[in-house]
């Protein structure tokens, strides 16, 4: 039997083992996390004309995104309203309509049931085709990037994002709009969606060790934290979680890190020479951050790497399962020869076959598959690094820490996971909005049970 109050101890900086590995959590994370929040679908610059569409998920649930005669997105359900079969099996493309592939019902890029085969003889005019069109999806978007969300209660995006918008806009609007390089490069990983989701949200902690040969072998100034030879100084960073679970570690000055000389060299010269422009327009705290090095994750399975220009989701595939989509991100102002110099060395650290992207998953799969073990399962994974040094700074939006190592944005998605788990609606979640930081703010570490 499950027990939602027992998944996250928030006081204690503790999670149970089970959260990686059970079924029935599982199906309630699809109802519960997938069913409400916001979740990233693609960009606009990756369905630019009239009749573009992709296919996605959100959750388990296949969906199809067209661009509109009047220039909006809709979203649809992929799944035909007669048999429920797929409606749309390509990836990517542009139509001006979607034929089922099983009975020959066609609809419209509006998601109307527009045509079905021999309708007037075999239906005898009973058929009412108006009210079988595609099931339509809440879509908002958010400097390009589009979201779907299949609550109807839940906040704008530009709510549910909240207070980090203040630290995605340092990349998304600093030098006028960033955009996505696709289509996105797909993979299957054998682990727990949440392990990766973690893992961009706030671990600067394993970065010298689970990628000390990938950070030797690459040179550069990130160089020096292979092997654990040293740690980031107090003050080289900060750690920053926010309403609804988002979070983000900054690594300052560590921005093009790990893409490669030369594409590092070109990015710094970039913001050397945009910087001043984003103080402008930003402030001067902004551009400082700004070229810094950025891992997040946008709850519960949209996670950037700016500065390896890296943007992901998690798509869960059950429990024990995922599919990572996997696109690059620059700068649209950027000269097109950075773009492809960024984008071929974020391929290298963080595509499919990357060599981060492999350090990371062989943690990420143990961490799920361990838990086969029934004794292995019980007890509780620790995330109690650094509590006790946050707090709420009139400078910075959300709860920080100023330390560039530590697990305040750990601590921060699991008490919004617990929370999503545990309400029955949105009402009960928007009750929450005033006191979630002191859940934060007052933990102290107690020992781990
Ligand atoms: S299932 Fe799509 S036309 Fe029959
Ligand atoms: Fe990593």
């Amino acid at each position: 039997m499950l027990d939602i109050k027992l998944l996250v101890d928030v006081k204690n900086g503790t999670q149970a083992k089970k959260i990686f590995y059970d079924d029935e959590l599982y199906q309630l994370e699809l109802e519960r996390i997938f069913g409400r929040c916001w979740l990233f679908l693609t960009h606009d610059s990756l369905i630019p004309k009239l009749g573009d569409f992709v296919t996605g998920y959100m959750g388990e649930d296949e969906v199809l995104i067209v661009r509109q005669p009047d220039g909006s997105v809709k979203a649809f359900l992929n799944h035909c309203m007669h048999r429920g079969a797929r409606l749309c099996n390509a990836e990517a493309g542009n139509a001006r309509g979607f034929t089922c592939s099983y009975h020959g019902w066609a609809y419209g890029m509006d998601g109307a049931l527009k045509a079905v085969p021999f309708e007037q003889e075999l239906y005898k005019g009973c058929l009412e085709k108006h009210k079988l069109g595609l099931r339509e999806i809440r879509v908002e978007s958010y400097h390009g990037f589009i979201y779907g969300c299949f609550d109807a209660s839940a906040p704008s995006l530009y709510d549910y994002l909240g207070d980090m918008r203040w630290y995605m806009d340092i990349w998304m609007e600093a030098t006028g709009g960033a955009e996505l390089i696709g289509p996105p490069a797909r993979s299957l990983l054998n682990c727990n969606w949440k392990t990766p989701s973690e893992n961009f949200v706030g671990d600067a902690y394993h970065v010298g060790w689970t990628h000390a040969a990938s950070l030797a072998a690459l040179g550069g100034e990130l160089s020096v934290l292979a092997g654990n030879k040293v740690l980031p100084p107090e003050g080289a960073g900060l750690q920053i979680t926010t309403r609804h679970g988002h979070g983000l570690g900054i690594l300052f000055n560590a921005g093009p890190g790990i893409i490669g000389e030369e594409a590092g060299a070109a990015c710094r010269a970039w913001y050397a020479e945009n910087r001043p422009k984003v103080a402008e327009k930003l402030g001067a705290l902004r551009a400082k951050y700004y070229g810094s090095h950025f891992n997040s994750t946008i709850f519960p399975n949209n996670s950037y790497l700016w500065g390896t220009n890296t943007f992901k989701v998690w798509a869960p595939r059950g429990p024990h399962q995922i599919e990572v989509f996997t696109w690059g991100i620059v700068e649209k102002n950027m000269p097109e020869d950075l773009k492809r110099l960024v984008t071929s060395g974020m391929i290298r650290s963080f595509g499919t076959a990357g060599m981060f992207e492999a350090d990371d998953s062989d943690n990420m799969e143990s961490m799920t598959h361990l838990n086969r073990g029934t004794q292995i399962r019980k007890g509780t994974l620790n995330s109690q690094m650094g509590m006790g040094t946050e707090i709420e700074d009139p400078d910075h939006p959300g709860i920080i820490s100023h330390s560039a190592v530590g697990e305040t944005s750990y601590r921060g998605f699991y008490r919004a996971y617990q929370e999503f788990l545990s309400a029955n609606n949105w009402d009960e979640l928007r009750a929450n909005d005033e006191t979630w930081k002191d859940e934060i703010l007052g933990a102290k570490a107690g020992g781990q049970k």
